[in-house]
């Protein structure tokens, strides 16, 4: 096998191809992670400890557990759920209305008080904090984005940007620089005397981002932050959120109802129903792979060729012609097959160490294609 020459970058995330490779769940401690949570529930409802300890008695397994708790009147929002988000990875929770998605990111941060369950921050058990310590951890190594915006309607940008470091006790010219930094960085310098009335919807989610990362957070969270805005600047912010987490490379748990919008920037999606995690995957083991007909009526509509990726229809080549300008094995075929037309010759695919990996041609997508997305043997 030859060494590849420049790969052919990706246009869905420019300079994101930095962040790691979307990983798999072996091997995935808590140690090696940012974040993470293990048999997390939550329950509304009263004496919820106390209710959740006796259907576990009395159940199998974990359906049982909620068809328990249910029948005796109690919500079982979060139902047992583990996962663990990497450094500098995007984790995307989508789900239907009322599935347990921001009840997750509300546990995580201790918003509200998970029933039971273990969640760890870098090493530390946020479950054992005190109030004081969690505050502590809140105002400096967590960023919070929400769909409402959640500004503060009498102070300016510049003064809601400087908000959560002057709740730190940062003096003003020192916050008021990192604020101007921040409102730089998503792209609103000049507006800082605005007031949030006169600003747009994507400009006024734009100050709730730089309001999120002026504490420099490490771990990100964002609940449905773009689902208030029109499908134009909804794309632009996406756009403008990739763009930043290739510079800034936080931890971040994203949730969304929108399928399109977690595959364009998640890392790994869950799925999420009722309360439990369905399936985990990469956008494409999701389209390709449902494990069930819910997962699989999130993701009918979405265009094959804008997941299978080069990597997963690479045939084994021999040719060294072939080499001249791979794509990276993480490409999708939409960016293949544009290529396929322009040079009238296979594409050479590269593995993440430069090395070529395989070939792609004209044939082989289109039998890929035909056969949903899966590579013919
Ligand atoms: N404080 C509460 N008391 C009782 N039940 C609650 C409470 N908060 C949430 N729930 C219930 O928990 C379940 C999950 O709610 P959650 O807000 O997490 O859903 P979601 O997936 O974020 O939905 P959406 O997409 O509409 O935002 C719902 O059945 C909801 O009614
Ligand atoms: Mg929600």
């Amino acid at each position: 096998m030859g060494r590849a020459g420049d790969a052919v970058a990706l246009p869905r995330a420019g300079d994101f191809t930095a962040a790691p490779a979307a990983p798999t769940e072996t091997g995935r401690t808590a140690a090696t992670s940012r974040l993470s949570c293990s048999h997390l529930w939550k329950v509304f409802g009263p004496d919820s400890s106390e209710a959740l300890r006796r259907a576990r008695e009395a159940g199998r397994d974990v359906a049982e557990v909620i068809e328990r708790l249910r029948g005796a009147g109690h919500v079982p929002a979060v139902c047992d759920v583990s996962f663990a988000v990497q450094r500098g990875e995007i984790f995307v929770i989508m789900g239907l209305s009322g599935s347990g998605k921001s009840t997750i990111v509300r546990c995580l941060s201790r918003l509200i008080e998970p029933t039971e369950g273990e969640v760890v921050i870098d090493g530390e058990d946020l479950l054992k904090l005190r109030e004081p310590e969690l505050i502590e951890l809140r105002r400096h190594r967590m960023g919070m984005v929400f769909q409402n915006f959640g500004l503060l309607p009498h102070l300016n940008v510049l003064e809601n940007v400087a908000y959560p470091l002057r709740v730190q006790g940062v003096p003003r010219a020192e916050r008021e620089r990192q604020a101007r930094a921040m409102i730089e960085l998503v792209g609103l310098g000049g507006r800082e005397r605005s007031a949030p009335r006169e600003l747009s919807g994507g400009m006024q989610q734009r100050v709730g981002i730089a309001r999120s990362l002026a504490v420099k957070p490490d771990v990100w969270f964002l609940d449905e932050p773009f689902s208030a805005l029109d499908p134009l600047i909804r794309r632009q912010m996406q756009d403008e959120f990739l763009r930043l987490q290739a510079k800034l490379q936080k931890t971040i748990l994203f949730i969304t109802h929108d399928f399109l919008e977690a595959l364009k920037l998640a890392d790994r999606i869950a799925i999420m129903r009722r309360g439990r995690f369905v399936q985990v995957g990469t956008g494409a083991d999701l389209v390709l792979s449902p494990v069930d007909d819910y997962v699989a009526d999130f993701t009918r509509d979405v265009p094959r060729d804008k997941v299978v990726t080069a990597g997963s229809i690479a045939e084994p080549t021999s040719d060294r012609l072939d080499c001249a300008q791979p794509v990276p094995a993480e490409a999708t075929l939409d960016v293949v097959m544009q290529l396929l037309a322009e040079r009238r010759a296979p594409v050479a695919v590269a593995g993440s160490d430069g090395e070529i990996i395989g070939r792609i041609t004209a044939e082989g997508v289109v039998a890929a294609l035909a056969a949903g997305g899966t590579p013919q043997p």
